[in-house]
């Protein structure tokens, strides 16, 4: 499958911080035209204004109906898609086990749901592109059982089936899909943990790690390597020594987990 094309037209969900906001300004700079979205305004409209080249389009992405009018400002302005890089999420932890689903329901509607509301929108608009794909921003978490992360792990666990399953369905029709696994990268997201975050990257790093890989034409981007590759191995290992490891996490640190 190809890589990012230059010049290519890109939708990019969670634009307003970040990651988003990084790697927004990094496809801007190299002449990508990118539609930006979060749903905060104020947001958008400052990064707007760093470079001609974004199209801002505030929307939830639990709303589909919003995310409608997304796509038809798209239509409008580009005449199309190549590639739509689903970035927006949110991590909430559940203590001590006690299972809220409330909480439980906001993480997989905004993480999971949101994703699938945007490519449902999204793919129409990829039709007739000669360099179509869809990215979506999982996690490390994704790999391995972690304490407190049930509904972030989960939902980003859920995303990974999800666009692995959707790369054998849509090969066909010359959609190449790519799963990006970030560890911890310092964002409002993670800036609110209280516990030890190793290996932790700057947005920018991260960023920079997804748009080589884009340019690659990367089915999987993982980064920083080492971590995501400990984490990973971790949820490899037989189970007797996956779980003693995941309790002495939850030992050691009273309850942290991942972002
Ligand atoms: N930071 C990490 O260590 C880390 C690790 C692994 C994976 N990730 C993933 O990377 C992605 C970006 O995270 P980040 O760390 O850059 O966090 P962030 O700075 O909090 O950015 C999240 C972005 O998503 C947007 N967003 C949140 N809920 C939304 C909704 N319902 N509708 C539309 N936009 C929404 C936010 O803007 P508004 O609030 O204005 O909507 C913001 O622009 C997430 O999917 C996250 O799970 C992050």
């Amino acid at each position: 499958m190809k890589g990012l094309q230059p010049y290519s037209r890109i939708w990019l969900t969670g634009a307003g911080s970040g990651i988003g906001e990084a790697l927004a300004l990094q496809l801007a700079k190299a002449g990508h035209s990118v539609v930006i979205t979060a749903r905060s305004e104020a947001s958008l409209q400052a990064l707007a204004r760093q470079s001609e080249r974004f199209i801002a389009a505030a929307a939830d992405v639990t709303d589909p109906q919003a995310l409608s009018e997304v796509a038809t400002l798209i239509q409008a302005r580009l005449g199309g898609l190549d590639c739509v890089i689903l970035n927006a999420g949110t991590c909430e932890y559940l203590n001590d086990g006690r299972v809220d689903s409330a909480l439980v329901r906001r993480v997989m509607e905004t993480n999971f749901m949101g994703l699938v509301h945007c490519i449902d929108v999204a793919q129409p608009l990829l039709a007739n592109s000669h360099s179509a794909r869809l990215v979506a921003i999982s996690s490390a978490a994704a790999y391995a059982p972690l304490p407190r992360a049930e509904a972030y792990g989960a939902s980003k666990a859920a995303v990974s089936y999800f666009m692995e399953t959707l790369r054998l369905d849509l090969a066909q029709q010359g959609v190449a899909v790519t799963v990006v696994y970030p560890g911890f990268v310092k964002t409002p997201l993670t800036d609110r943990n209280d516990f030890p975050m190793p290996m932790r990257v700057t947005a920018e790093a991260m960023a920079a790690a997804i748009h080589q890989g884009l340019v690659k034409g990367k089915p999987e981007i993982r980064y920083p390597k080492l971590f995501v590759g400990l984490v990973r191995c971790l949820g490899r290992l037989p189970f007797f020594i996956r779980t003693r490891l995941g309790l002495k996490m939850v030992r050691q640190k009273d309850g942290a987990s991942h972002g």
